[in-house]
């Protein structure tokens, strides 16, 4: 019998050694630990042994048992560590090599302005108002001062839809639609899309405006001058300056054009501002008494200080673009430059 445990051992050892993955070796603990394993096999068939060999027998087989524990425990110990070594290798990154990178997109000039301008008002109390692109004649222009077959409707040649529904050509309509659902005192800013059908170096069938409208007692163009001063040294530099020149708007009156000085040269006449040291940049005026009528504002007790200003106009200025079409073309050598 001692042969015989002896012999199993020395197979035992000889398959443990011979293992070469977790698998082979785990086979191996079935074979001579398991419950119908080789040694307990030899245990079982101790009852058949004569009484007095049982004690020693017992203590081969149990010392048989440790060794090959022991043995076991160690190989799986050790193929496991060399599987996460190879593990680890397999699946090592080179943290030095340069990491895979996205291209970032910008913001375009025009969302740059519209951001900056909004911001500025922002700052001096306005908040953001806003009202759709197709819209209705009414507010568009009926509500504005503008009644069907006037004149005035000459200045904004215009894209119908039906008769009464049309693209607006001024983000004026959002004053409109404010007031009639607004209690003064108002104080906002509205940016969006126009249309109108113009295609030129200098015109877009769209391009995008910024309404202002201020409803309260006692305003003045006083306070509209200052506001667009405030606004103008902002938006440029601290030496701009703003002039106002009589103008015409069936929605304001009086109206005004404003004119801020040249950014580029301040005022000395350059290519930008066409050799006149002065740049136009918005239309504004005191809300017209008839406005206020047409759309539930008290005009007696209130006034208003509207403005309107183009945006790309205003990119075109700031960033020295020559040319608006430019704006639109989306060439990404252009508007990477904005990054
Ligand atoms: N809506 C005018 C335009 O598009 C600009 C403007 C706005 C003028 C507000 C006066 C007051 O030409």
């Amino acid at each position: 019998m001692k042969e015989k445990i002896a012999k199993l051992i020395e197979e035992a050892k000889s398959a443990i050694k011979s293992s070469d993955s977790l698998a082979s070796i785990n086979n191996v603990k079935v074979k001579y630990l398991g419950k119908s394993g080789e040694l307990t096999q030899l245990l079982r068939g101790m009852k058949d042994l004569p009484q007095e060999e049982r004690p020693l027998v017992g203590k081969y087989v149990n010392e048989a048992r440790d060794v090959i524990t022991q043995l076991t425990e160690d190989k799986l110990k050790e193929l496991s560590q060399a599987e996460t070594d190879s593990k680890m290798i397999k699946e090592s990154v080179d943290i030095t090599l340069d990491g895979k990178t996205t291209q970032r997109g910008s913001l375009h000039p025009c969302t740059l302005v519209t951001e900056e301008i909004v911001d500025i008002f922002k700052s001096l109390g306005f908040t953001l108002g806003d009202g759709p692109e197709i819209e209705l004649d009414k507010f568009c222009f009926q509500m504005l001062n503008i009644p069907l077959d006037h004149p005035a409707r000459d200045m904004q040649d215009t894209f119908y839809i039906t008769d009464d529904i049309l693209l607006r050509t001024q983000t004026s309509s959002v004053q409109a639609r404010t007031m009639i659902n607004t209690k003064p005192p108002i104080r906002i800013v509205c940016p969006g899309k126009v249309y109108r059908p113009d295609d030129d170096a200098t015109h877009s069938p769209m391009f995008q405006q910024i309404e202002g409208l201020v409803v309260d007692e006692n305003v003045t163009l006083c306070d509209l001058k200052g506001l667009l001063e405030t606004f103008a040294k902002r938006l440029f530099d601290d030496k701009t300056k703003v002039r106002f020149r009589p103008s015409f708007f069936p929605f304001t009156e009086p109206s005004v054009e404003v004119d801020v000085t040249c950014s580029v040269c301040h005022g000395k006449g350059c290519r930008i501002c066409k050799g006149t040291g002065w740049i136009e940049i918005l239309g504004a005026g005191v809300v017209n008494p008839k406005v206020f009528d047409n759309c539930g504002i008290d005009s007696k007790k209130y006034k208003g200080l509207a403005f309107g200003l183009g945006v790309e106009r205003v990119a075109m200025i700031k960033y020295g673009i020559p040319d608006m079409r430019i704006l639109f073309e989306n060439d990404v050598r252009f508007l990477k430059e904005f990054k």
